[in-house]
C-alpha cells in the first residue's frame, strides 16, 4: 500500500527548551510544512514517566506550544496538539506493549542512562515509554519523523513494532517510518562539555541556552562555553579530537544555515577570541526574536490552550478512524 507523507514529531514539556531542542527538532519543522501534511505534538503523557510538579507540568506544555508557534508552525496548517487530548495514544500504546517484545525494550540505551543504577525504582512508565513513542507516529501513520539523533534507536524500535504488526495480522496496515535527522544540529553537545549532550537534565545552566535566555545570558553563556587553546582549522577535518571546538562550529553552521566547511573558511587560523563574539552575536540574533514571540503568546494563555484544542479535535478524527480498523484487525467484539 502507498502511504502519503505525513510528518509526526514531538518534544517533551519537561524543563526548560534548549538549543539542541530548536536547532536538531523545532527550526526543522518548519519548512516541513511546505512539503508535507505536518502534526507536531507536545508530548505531556511522556513527561509524566518522571515526576512531574503539576502546575509546571501546564506551564510547560504551553511553552512548547509558544516555541511551535513561534518558530513558525501554523497552526491552520499543520496540526499542534498536546498528547493527553487525544486518548487512542494510550490505546494503541497498550496494543504495542503486547506487541514489542522485552528483549528490544531492554536494549533501549536511553532507558538505560535515564535509570542508571536505579533501574528497580524508576517507573514502569520509563521502560514502556519507547511503545508510546512509536503509537505516537503510527497512530497517524506518520511516514516522516523529524529529531535528533538521540531519539534514532526508538524510530529503529518504532519500524520493528510496525513491521511486526503488519506481519503478524498479516496486512500491510502500518507505514515504516523515515527517520529525517541531519546535519550539523543533529546532536548539539552541552556548552561545558563537548562529550556530552546539551540536555534539559544537566545540572549546570551554563551547559545550555535555554530559548528564554535574554540576549544577555546567551552571550555569557557563549563567552564561558568550554574551548580549546588552538586557533579554528580551515578544513572540517581539523575539528577531529577537538569536540568543543567541533560543537561551537556546528552551533554556528546551523543557526546560521551555512556548512561548517564554509564557517571555517571564514574563521580558519583565527582564535576563540574572536569567534566566540561571533557566534553569541549570531545566536542572539536568531534567538531574541523566538523569545519575543514566545513570552508575546504567553502573555496570553486562553489563546494557546484554544490552539491546542483545536488541534486535538482535528488529530482525534485521524486517531479514531485509524484505531477503529487496528480493533477491527486484531478481532475486538464492537
Ligand atoms: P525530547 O523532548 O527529549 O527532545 C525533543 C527533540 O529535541 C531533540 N534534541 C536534540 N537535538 C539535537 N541536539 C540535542 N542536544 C538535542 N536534545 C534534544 C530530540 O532529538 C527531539 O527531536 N521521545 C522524544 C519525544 C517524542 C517523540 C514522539 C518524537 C515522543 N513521541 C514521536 C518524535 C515522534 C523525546 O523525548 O524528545
Amino acid at each position: 500500500m502507498a502511504f502519503s507523507d505525513r510528518v509526526f514529531s514531538g518534544i517533551q514539556p519537561s524543563g526548560d527548551l534548549h538549543l539542541g531542542n530548536y536547532l536538531g527538532a523545532i527550526k526543522r519543522f518548519v519548512p516541513l510544512q511546505n512539503t508535507h501534511d505536518c502534526i507536531y505534538c507536545v508530548v505531556d503523557m511522556h513527561a509524566i514517566t518522571v515526576w512531574q510538579d503539576p502546575k509546571k507540568l501546564h506551564r510547560s506544555t504551553l511553552e512548547v506550544a509558544a516555541a511551535y508557534l513561534a518558530a513558525g508552525i501554523d497552526p491552520k496548517k499543520s496540526i499542534i496538539f498536546n498528547q493527553s487530548q487525544v486518548v487512542e495514544h494510550t490505546e494503541l500504546a497498550w496494543v504495542f506493549n503486547c506487541v514489542a517484545r522485552m528483549g528490544w525494550m531492554s536494549r533501549m540505551t536511553q532507558f538505560k542512562d535515564k535509570a542508571g543504577k536505579n533501574s528497580e525504582k524508576v517507573s514502569l512508565g520509563l521502560f514502556a515509554y519507547p511503545a508510546l513513542m512509536a503509537a505516537d507516529i503510527l497512530l497517524y501513520k506518520a511516514t516522516h519523523v523529524p529529531v535528533g539523533d538521540d531519539q534514532k534507536q526508538h524510530l529503529e524500535l518504532t519500524r520493528d513494532i510496525a513491521a511486526k504488526f503488519n506481519n503478524d495480522f498479516k496486512i500491510d496496515f502500518f507505514p515504516i517510518t523515515e527517520p529525517l535527522i541531519a546535519g550539523s544540529a543533529a546532536r548539539i553537545m552541552s556548552l561545558r562539555d563537548g562529550s556530552k549532550k546539551m540536555s534539559s537534565s544537566d545540572p549546570s545552566d551554563l551547559s545550555r541556552i535555554s530559548l528564554t535566555d535574554d540576549a544577555d545570558r546567551i552571550a555569557k553563556k557563549i563567552k564561558k562555553a568550554k574551548s580549546d587553546p588552538e586557533p579554528l582549522p580551515s578544513e572540517e577535518a581539523g575539528l577531529k579530537d577537538r569536540p568543543e571546538a567541533d560543537n561551537l562550529v556546528g552551533i554556528f553552521a546551523s543557526l546560521s544555515g551555512r556548512s561548517k566547511q564554509d564557517i571555517l573558511s571564514e574563521f580558519g587560523g583565527q582564535g576563540f577570541g574572536v569567534f566566540k563574539p561571533a557566534l553569541a552575536e549570531l545566536a542572539v540574533e536568531k534567538l531574541a526574536p523566538m523569545n519575543k514571540e514566545m513570552a508575546r503568546y504567553l502573555d496570553d494563555p486562553k489563546q494557546i490552550e484554544d490552539i491546542l484544542r483545536d488541534g486535538a479535535e482535528r488529530a482525534s478524527i485521524i486517531a479514531k478512524e485509524n484505531m477503529k480498523q487496528v480493533r477491527d484487525i486484531i478481532g475486538f467484539v464492537k
